[in-house]
């Protein structure tokens, strides 16, 4: 079984291979009146989420219900987690239960790769796939990112991707950032610079960070906007909502300076008002959710690779 931990095991051509099976996906199923097909009849997948989500959980579901999976939903809130059981426990549970496949969402970075880990121990033939593991990785969402922003502009050589606001506790943006640049897109952060990580530069993937909003959006392709996630904070990383909203929030204004056919992202949940314009979030060059369409059917992609393609291989 295949897991997906990190956008890092991905190649281009991994990635391409991926991206191509959700496009094949998506237009198969758009032509249909009955969205459902077979292929994943009698196999078990479990979501497995710490930490709250709309997109990515339901996301998941959808996609393994459109493919015929058994989908079942395990939220840490309603779980014996809350009674004090170990994360170790609850997964090998889940998996002597009968999982194929865990997806897992946790508040720690590297949970999901420790959960394939204890499963590997006890030669488990359960698969892991990384929903967002704290501050880390959101594999995921990275690839339907990738996959919007090739609808949108046709490709990713030679075109700059702004990603902006919370950089230091965006796994959103750690995955973006190394998955853009192997297609070999130009990644540009920025950030106040107290929400710049210590060592961006030597992540993997060349990327440039700045703290100049304005300098950077008329050269853009495509803009990320991230929530500012006061969930990870530990300390006050700017003064006030109102002054990060000013210097660093797409406002009507400031995306007038966009190139005509620039385009907008959000991996969502937005904060109107604060990191992005209400006109703004709903302007046509908004993909906002195109990125959530697509995110069910990369998710279907994937899901076919841990599941059929895997076995495959064997
Ligand atoms: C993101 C996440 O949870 O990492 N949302 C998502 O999965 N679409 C970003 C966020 O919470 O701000």
């Amino acid at each position: 079984m295949k897991n997906l931990l990190s956008v890092t095991e991905l190649s281009r051509e991994d990635t391409i291979a991926i991206l191509d099976e959700a496009r094949e996906l998506k237009d198969a199923l758009l032509e249909r009146e009955v969205r459902k097909l077979p292929t994943l009849r009698g196999r078990t997948v479990m979501t497995l989420f710490y930490e709250n989500s709309t997109r990515t959980r339901v996301s998941f579901e959808t996609a393994g219900k459109w493919l015929s999976a058994d989908v079942i939903n395990v939220s840490a809130a309603t779980s014996s987690a809350a009674k004090g059981e170990s994360l170790r426990d609850t997964a090998l549970t889940l998996s002597a239960i009968g999982a194929d496949l865990l997806i897992v969402r946790h508040p720690a970075s590297g949970a999901a790769a420790q959960i394939a880990g204890w499963l590997a121990e006890t030669n488990a033939r359960t698969a892991v796939i990384n929903a967002g593991d704290g501050m880390h990785e959101h594999p995921t969402q990275a690839l339907l990112d990738a996959m919007t922003i090739r609808d949108a502009l046709g490709g990713w050589e030679g075109r700059t991707v702004v990603i902006v606001g919370d950089i230091l506790h965006s796994r959103v943006a750690r995955s973006n950032a190394w998955l853009l640049t192997t297609l070999g897109a130009t990644v540009v952060c920025v950030a106040p610079r107290t929400l710049q990580p210590v060592g961006l530069a030597q992540w993997p993937g060349q990327i440039r960070v700045t703290d100049d909003l304005d300098a950077e959006l008329p050269h853009a392709d495509a803009v990320m906007m991230l929530r500012v996630q006061a969930e990870r904070m530990t300390g006050g990383f700017f003064p006030s909502s109102r002054e990060y909203s000013v210097r660093y929030g797409l406002n009507a204004h400031r995306a007038a300076q966009l190139k005509t056919d620039a385009v907008v992202l959000h991996p969502g949940p937005m904060l109107r008002g604060m990191e992005i314009g209400f006109a703004v979030a709903d302007a046509p060059r908004s993909v906002v959710l195109e990125q959530v369409t697509n995110g069910v059917h990369v998710r279907m992609a994937l899901l076919l690779r841990s599941l059929v393609q895997a076995e495959g291989n064997k």
